[in-house]
């Protein structure tokens, strides 16, 4: 591509180094819906013939046909998919494909090419979200009258429904499907026209390359347009945040699936054995997410920091771009699908949950609570509770069997309605602030989410 200015060709070693089809050539469809438009922007411009025109956009329909089908062989001498695709057409068509690289570089091209890749993919995975949204809403609709301790510092705190647990994660992947929706909108930008950096003297309309290939916005300015990665770096950063929402949602149903837990069994489908242990049964699912979103981590900070040295504008370092990019959209989707599969398979213990919530200590609250009714201020009603809760431990009885005389000789502000308190369902529902979890309110969260996401 670069034979009239060089005497010597590539060394191997350096073509070796430099190439980047092994991993760049998945860029191939949206290469060539690009180059497809830019042909009919050349044609606009007076560049192109129409008969040019339309060689060469049969031409990038073939190729397309052949890589799709696995006919087209890939040249690591040739770089990238760009040079791939362009040789190869030229080849096909002859000259009218020597055209086609007209007011345009490699770095306004592959600009366009993982926008519009990462434009697909952002729809993808807000749909992958979508769905695990859907999984966690139909295991909380199936489970609605299960309580189970809700949980801080990983100690008992107080029942809430399962439901209400899994709601929370629904909330959290609310909020990722809006980041997506909100980086969006920066990839939503057409940078085609910006040339290697400062356009071009061959003035093409970069309306008509926008919208025929759906971006709302062309880049200001062309400078920019090849040097930023922004729309990149704030998905990484998006996804970042995906792998550690279900990566708690992992540590979640890996302390759950525990025999010290017991509230969840994961189906065989999706547990593995041991190869040494026969009792084993092992919530691998999770705790590869759980790992996995170490890399996620890893693919942001990787390409931030290829980022942060870079003087305007190109620079070849921003190949690296690419692997990051990949692997975290790869990686997201195949957790957020698995994820959703797996709690469609999930058992709840409804047994093991009632014992576990049916610990007294849960209402202790709640029992402070009832002196605050009776009058006694927050601060002094955690202290007679805490005394009351000293005493139980210390005599190694519950709640419910003291009787009056025993509460009374902690507070005279006891009375005989306290045993009421100390009711699950009753104490359950007094919850009814909105985003508490009384039952009334969990069942109205379910069927709003049911609504939204349809
Ligand atoms: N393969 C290159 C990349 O991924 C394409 C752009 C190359 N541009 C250049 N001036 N060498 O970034």
């Amino acid at each position: 591509m670069w034979k009239g200015r060089f005497q010597q060709n590539t060394a191997g070693l350096l073509s070796r180094y430099s190439e980047s089809i092994s991993f760049d050539s998945r860029l191939y469809p949206y290469d060539i819906q690009g180059s497809i438009a830019h042909s009919k922007a050349l044609l606009a411009a007076g560049i192109l013939t129409p008969d040019e025109q339309s060689a060469i956009e049969s031409g990038l329909r073939q190729i397309r046909a052949d890589i799709d089908s696995g006919a087209f062989q890939f040249d690591p001498a040739l770089e990238d998919i760009h040079m791939n695709i362009e040789a190869d057409l030229t080849r096909r068509i002859g000259p009218a494909g020597a055209k086609l690289h007209t007011a345009r570089s490699r770095n306004d091209q592959v600009a366009l090419d993982l926008r519009l890749l990462l434009l697909a993919e952002t729809d993808a995975i807000a749909a992958l979200v979508r769905a695990l949204q859907k999984s966690l809403v139909t295991l909380a609709a199936g489970n609605i009258d299960v309580v189970i301790p809700g949980y801080t510092h990983l100690q008992r705190a107080q029942p809430v429904y399962f439901a209400h647990h899994l709601l929370a994660y629904v909330e959290m992947l609310e909020r990722d499907a809006q980041r997506l929706g909100d980086s969006r909108k920066r990839i939503d930008v057409m940078p085609l026209g910006s040339g290697a950096i400062a356009g071009s003297t061959i003035v093409l309309d970069r309306a008509l390359i926008a919208r025929e290939l759906g971006f709302t916005a062309i880049s200001q300015n062309s400078m920019d347009a090849v040097s930023d990665r922004d729309f990149a770096c704030e998905l990484l950063a998006a996804i970042a945040l995906i792998g550690m929402h279900l990566s708690r949602l992992s540590e979640d149903i890996i302390l759950w699936a525990s025999t010290e837990f017991g509230f969840v069994t994961l189906s065989d489908a999706f547990s593995t054995g041991s190869s040494l242990m026969p009792q084993k049964k092992n919530p691998d699912v999770a705790e590869l997410t759980r790992g996995k979103t170490g890399r996620l981590y890893g693919n942001l900070i990787a390409l931030l920091t290829t980022l942060k040295g870079l003087p305007l504008t190109y620079n070849r370092d921003m190949q690296e771009d690419k692997e990051p990019v990949f692997d975290s959209v790869d990686t997201i989707k195949a957790a957020l699908d698995i994820n959703a599969a797996m709690l469609a398979e999930i058992t709840v213990n409804t047994a093991r949950a009632a014992a576990a919530v049916s610990d007294p200590m849960l209402l202790a609250t709640d029992l402070a609570d009832y002196l605050v009714r009776a009058g006694l201020p927050f601060r002094q009603a955690h202290e007679v509770i805490g005394k009351l809760v000293a005493h139980c431990i210390e005599t190694n009885r519950a709640f419910p069997q003291l009787d009056l005389a025993a509460f009374q000789s902690f507070s005279s502000l006891f009375g005989p309605d306290v045993f009421a308190v100390l009711d699950l369902r009753r104490a359950l529902d007094a919850r009814q602030a909105p985003g508490a979890p009384s039952l009334a309110n969990v069942r109205a969260q379910i069927g709003r989410w049911q609504g939204v996401l349809g």
